[in-house]
Formats: C-alpha cells, structure tokens, sequence
C-alpha cells in the first residue's frame, strides 16, 4: 500500500512490523571488483556474503509471514495423503476456484508438465511474452513459442497501462495460419516478467477467452503474480475499484481452464502447482507427476512448504500483500526517473527495470548492454541485479546469437524485505552511475553453456572498464565505500 503525505509525495507504507531480520554488509568498492570478476561478470555467479543488497529476484526471497512459519510446525510428513496437501487443497479452491490441485518443486515443473502433455512436435504455442524457463520447456518437446504481444510492448517508456495484452487480432491470424489443433493451448502471463512486470486486463483476458473458446483451445494462466495482476486491474481498469484481490482473481480464473505458478513468487514459498477444473487435464497430467516430482499430495514439496503454501495462497488475496512489491516498485521507478536514469514505464510487478538500450545507448545488443549494466550496477552499490536482455537468449537452432527485444536490468522488489532508505541508496548510485556511463563498456563470453546460458556463463569486460569505473568510484566516494 502507499499513502499521499501531506506535502504530496506518496511513498509506500508497510503494512507490517519487522520482527526477525538476516544482516547485510557492503564489501568496499576494491572487494566488489574483485567478487565480480570472480563470478565472470554473471550476477547469478555472485554469492551472498558479497551483496549488500539482493535484488536479483522476488523467487523464493520474499518475506514470510508470522501465520507462514507457525504453519510450518505443523506439518503433517507423510508420502502419500498428508493432511498440509488438503490444506492447500482448499485454499486453491476457496481462491481460485478450481477442484484439482497438483503441486509441483517450482514453477518450471509445471512448464515441464504440461509441456509433456500439451505440447507436440510441430505445435505452436501462443502468449503474451515467454519467460525463460517457459520457452526452454515447450520448445524442448518440439514446440514453437508465438509471442504476440502488442506494439507498445516494446515501448520500455510508456504510459499504457496494460503492456501485457495479448493482440487479439494476432491471434486469430495465428489460429487462422496453423490451425487450431497445432495450437497446444494460449498462455497468458501475468505480470510479463521480461517485458518488466507489466500487467493485461480482464478485458484482454475475456477476448483471449472468447477467441480461445471458438477454437476449443484450452486458456492456461501463468499465475505466478497473478495477485500483482489482480492489483494493477484494480488500480488500473475501469469497473475494478471497488472490487477486491480475491474477486478480481477469481474473475480471471473463470477464464481460464488451468493455471500453473511459481509458488516461489505468489506464495512466498518455495514451490509451485497446476491447477484447473477439467478432470481429463487433471488425470492426464497427474500421471507424469510421481515420474518427474512424487506422489500427488507433495509433488517435489517438502510438506512444510505446503502448510506455508497453503497460508501464502490465502494471503496473498490481502491488499498489502498484493500490493507490496508494486507500490515499492513504483516508488524506485519514480525516484531513478527524477534523477533523469531510464527506467521502464509505467512501474510494473516485481521489480524496477533499468533501460540498458537508453542507459549505455553505445554497447550493442552483442556487446550484452544489460549483463554490463547488471555488472556495473553491483560494482558501484553492492546490489546485485539480473540481466533480463540479450544474455538471457539462448542461441538458436543454427547456433546464431539472437538480440533480445528488450535489454533490462532488473532490481527485483521482493515482498515486505527492502525499505525506502534502501530504494534511496540505490537511486543514489544508479543515478551516480548514469553520470559515469560512457565509462562500462561490453562484455564478451568466455564460457558460454547451451542452455539458459545466462545462468552460468562467464563473460568478461571489453577495455578492461571495470578497472577504469572502480577507479572513478573510489575517487568521489573514498576506498572504504
Ligand atoms: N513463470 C514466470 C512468469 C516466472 O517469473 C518464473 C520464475 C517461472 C515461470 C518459473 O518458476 O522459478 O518457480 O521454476 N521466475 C523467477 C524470476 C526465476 O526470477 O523471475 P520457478
């Protein structure tokens, strides 16, 4: 939630006390260089005694609840029928209105599910945006991810409220040109994390709905901030106002016949479901479940996570949960943007996107802008970041480099964790770095894995800028820093 102060600033307010806290340090600039070059310019190879602040991303690091960890203490350890699954059993049905419920370890292990089920050799597979994972998956059982998103999509500075529509006429062109039965089903992502958190409407939803219906192509939901979503819908779209998260979700489950999710992001856990009301989907795709991830009432979880699983789905229908991360999110864009840093606009769920294409307009798409922003940013602030651009590709079927539509530095935002001190920090020496920009430079692959590649690969710096950018820092800033 944030709250107008009298002067007309809005800030976000926490609608929560702080009870129990992890410490955080901040190596000096010197360490940070080298932490950096140790973990070959990939944020992801950056280990946790060498951050000031995570920012990498909301998966598995939001805060819990008090309700979330007593819940836990409770749980029932049995292989097969353990009382925690009923229990999120019904929480999935009270929220989201749906009777079958299968967990799975994380969100990518329901990709890898329905993958296995949907997904043919030859299909395609329409969505608002790919993820990462979601592409590896369905086009690891031969299918082809369609994106068919809007034009203003792109647009990283925009005042569309809903860059996450799918274009409906895209669609039907898609339908038209395949077939509806090479069509596996259509995703809707809520939130596109790759296109920076950016929501749909209900709107958008029914149309893809309607459409769907006609061609008796199954409507799945990427749920994995679906109450982010419901947030911005209310926020956002006209007749919404007054309704509530849960109201707002369960509208958008009646249009869906399965939603899947990181449980890791909505739940505040570490785990992840599928979820419908069509028996024939849930039979089928319960079959692989004890082959890829166990018995049907763990799925992969350990039972812990799934009491705490099973308060997450309830809470997170609770505005100041829904609302958390986005209201910190757009006080971060509002602050980088009046320091002049490019930003993605409007603010969207889970975290404050830096324009890498704006901010070093000089390193092209090859010169991986992103993954040297991400690499700056942690060596002037002690945040660590994720390259969300052209890294974050995987080469294609003939080995060719492909540019990546957007080049992203995401600071994620996780749920009830950073405070505006911490926000204004940041701002402070993005906004520093800005100034300093024509000092980083590109980066180049030294180690370069097949698959998802952004999470292991070692790159390393073009002119050696790092030297150059510590250098500079130390001199505004002292040693210590
Ligand atoms: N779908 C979306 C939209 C996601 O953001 C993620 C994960 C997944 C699926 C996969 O879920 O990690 O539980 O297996 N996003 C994380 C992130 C990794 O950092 O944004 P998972």
């Amino acid at each position: 939630m944030s709250v107008r102060l009298s002067n007309g600033i809005e800030i976000p307010i926490e609608m929560h006390k702080v009870r129990i806290v992890q410490k955080t340090t901040l190596p000096p600039v010197r360490e940070r260089l080298r932490a950096i070059e140790g973990a070959g310019y990939n944020t992801f190879l950056l280990r946790t005694r060498d951050l000031f602040l995570d920012m990498l991303t909301d998966s598995g690091t939001n805060a819990m609840s008090d309700n979330q960890l007593a819940a836990m203490m409770v749980a029932d350890d049995a292989y097969a029928g353990s009382e925690s699954f009923y229990k999120l059993e019904a929480a999935v049905q009270d929220v989201f209105g749906m009777k079958y419920l299968l967990p799975t370890h994380q969100g990518r292990a329901a990709e890898h599910l329905l993958a296995k089920v949907f997904v043919k050799p030859g299909d395609v597979v329409p969505m608002n945006y790919h993820f990462t994972t979601t592409r590896a998956h369905f086009e690891l059982a031969g299918g082809k991810v369609l994106e068919l998103f809007t034009d203003e999509a792109l647009n990283a500075d925009s005042t569309c409220l809903f860059k996450g529509n799918l274009d409906l006429d895209k669609f039907s062109a898609t339908i038209e040109k395949y077939g509806a039965g090479k069509v596996s089903f259509i995703r809707m992502e809520c939130t596109t994390n790759l296109l920076g958190g950016q929501p749909f409407s209900m709107e958008n939803l029914r149309g893809v709905r309607k459409i769907a219906t006609a061609h008796g192509i199954p409507v799945v939901i990427d749920g994995s901030l679906v109450s982010e979503n419901a947030y911005f819908i209310k926020q956002r779209e006209d007749g919404y106002q007054d309704k509530s998260i849960l109201e707002i979700m369960q509208e958008m489950m009646s249009l869906a016949d399965i939603c899947y999710l990181s449980g890791r992001k909505s739940c505040s856990v570490r785990g992840g479901f599928i979820s419908t009301n069509n028996a024939e989907y849930y039979h089928t795709l319960r079959n692989w479940l004890p082959v890829y991830e166990g018995f049907a009432t763990y799925g992969g979880m350990s039972t812990k996570e799934i009491e705490a699983m099973a308060v997450g789905v309830r809470e997170m229908t609770e505005l100041d949960v829904a609302g958390s991360s986005a209201d910190g999110v757009k006080y971060f864009v509002t602050r980088l943007k009046e320091e002049g840093v490019p930003v993605v606009t409007p603010p969207g769920g889970l975290a404050c996107h830096v324009d890498a294409k704006r901010f070093l307009p000089h390193i092209g798409s090859f010169g991986y802008p992103a993954g040297a922003l991400s690499a700056a940013i942690y060596l002037v602030s002690g945040i660590r970041s994720m390259e969300r651009g052209t890294i974050s590709m995987d080469r294609d079927e003939h080995g060719k480099e492909l540019a990546s539509d957007l080049e992203l530095s995401r600071l994620a935002v996780p749920r009830r964790v950073y405070t505006m001190s911490h926000f204004e920090y940041a701002t402070d020496r993005i906004a520093w770095l800005y100034k300093h920009r024509e000092l980083v430079k590109g980066l180049k692959f030294v180690e370069e894995p097949p698959v998802l590649r952004f999470f292991f690969g070692r790159l390393e710096p073009l002119e050696r800028w790092s030297e150059c950018l510590a250098q500079a820092f130390e001199k505004d800033f002292g040693p210590c820093a």
